[in-house]
């Protein structure tokens, strides 16, 4: 079964990215291309998530922005609530501050900072039960793809998420599929490879949560807007992960924009 009634989703993943002049200007491009020519929330919803410390200038600049532009933590800490815990930023915190959503389980924060399932399972946990939004990050390695194993890992990245998730949270996660051999290569899923493992997760989800026919689906991994028509026509993937391309407005809209749903 598809989930081609889904209302898709386009985020900008911002990274470590940019300064702030860019930023601001990036914005304000954004929100031109945007008045005029608006996608609204029922043909997809977009987000943005940049740095931690531009959260709140970002989202105070997209304040009146219409349809709203999301803005996204691209982490949390493990740690909940407040106290002694130097240089994190928790869930609640992020609540505190009007920030909704947040990333989880990014292959670059399980590669380079150690982000183990344990932990991940915490910031899972810590993001829901502060009534945060999460777009969990699922992915494998070119190394695991080629012995086969993809399948396999991306399918144990969702029962770590079920593991944690409770019946009635389901429906404020949304799932990102980056193949971590497409981030930030060039190199794309094939829409006929993405689709099969989207589908996989659907079923996947499906057989853990009755939201399962509901939930998002969002491909990452070098989306571009020559590529995006193509991933956005696959039943199974419900929007976009977008790393370089979104670092640019006329590039990202135009990925929105093959998105979004026709009214
Ligand atoms: P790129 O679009 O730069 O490949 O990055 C994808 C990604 O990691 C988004 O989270």
């Amino acid at each position: 079964m598809s989930g081609s009634n889904i209302i898709p989703w386009v985020v900008g993943n911002w990274k470590m990215n940019p300064m702030q002049a860019d930023a601001q200007q990036l914005i304000q491009d954004l929100k031109q291309l945007l008045q005029d020519a608006p996608i609204t929330e029922q043909q997809c919803h977009i987000g943005v998530a940049p740095i931690s410390i531009a959260l709140l200038s970002v989202k105070q600049s997209l304040q009146n922005v219409s349809p709203a532009v999301k803005v996204v933590a691209q982490d949390v800490s493990q740690m909940a609530g407040t106290g002694a815990y130097t240089g994190e930023v928790s869930a609640e915190l992020l609540k505190d501050s009007q920030i909704d959503y947040v990333l989880v389980g990014h292959s670059e924060r399980r590669e380079i900072f150690g982000d183990d399932v344990t932990k991940i399972k915490a910031k899972i946990s810590n993001a829901l039960n502060a009534h945060l939004h999460i777009i969990y990050c699922v992915g494998e390695s070119l190394e695991q793809r080629e012995a086969g194993q993809a399948e396999q890992i991306v399918l144990q990245q969702i029962c770590d998420l079920a593991a944690v998730v409770k019946p009635e949270q389901w429906h404020n996660i949304v799932i990102a599929y980056e193949p971590i051999w497409a981030i930030g290569t060039g190199k794309t899923a094939s829409p006929q490879d993405a689709q099969a493992m989207h589908a996989k997760i659907r079923e996947g989800l499906t057989q853990i949560t009755t939201e399962g026919q509901r939930t998002a689906i969002l491909y990452g991994g070098s989306v571009k807007p020559e590529n995006a028509v193509e991933l956005a026509a696959c039943p199974d993937i419900n929007g976009a992960l977008v790393g370089g391309a979104s670092l640019n407005a006329e590039s990202f809209y135009k990925i929105a924009q093959a998105f979004a749903k026709t009214e």
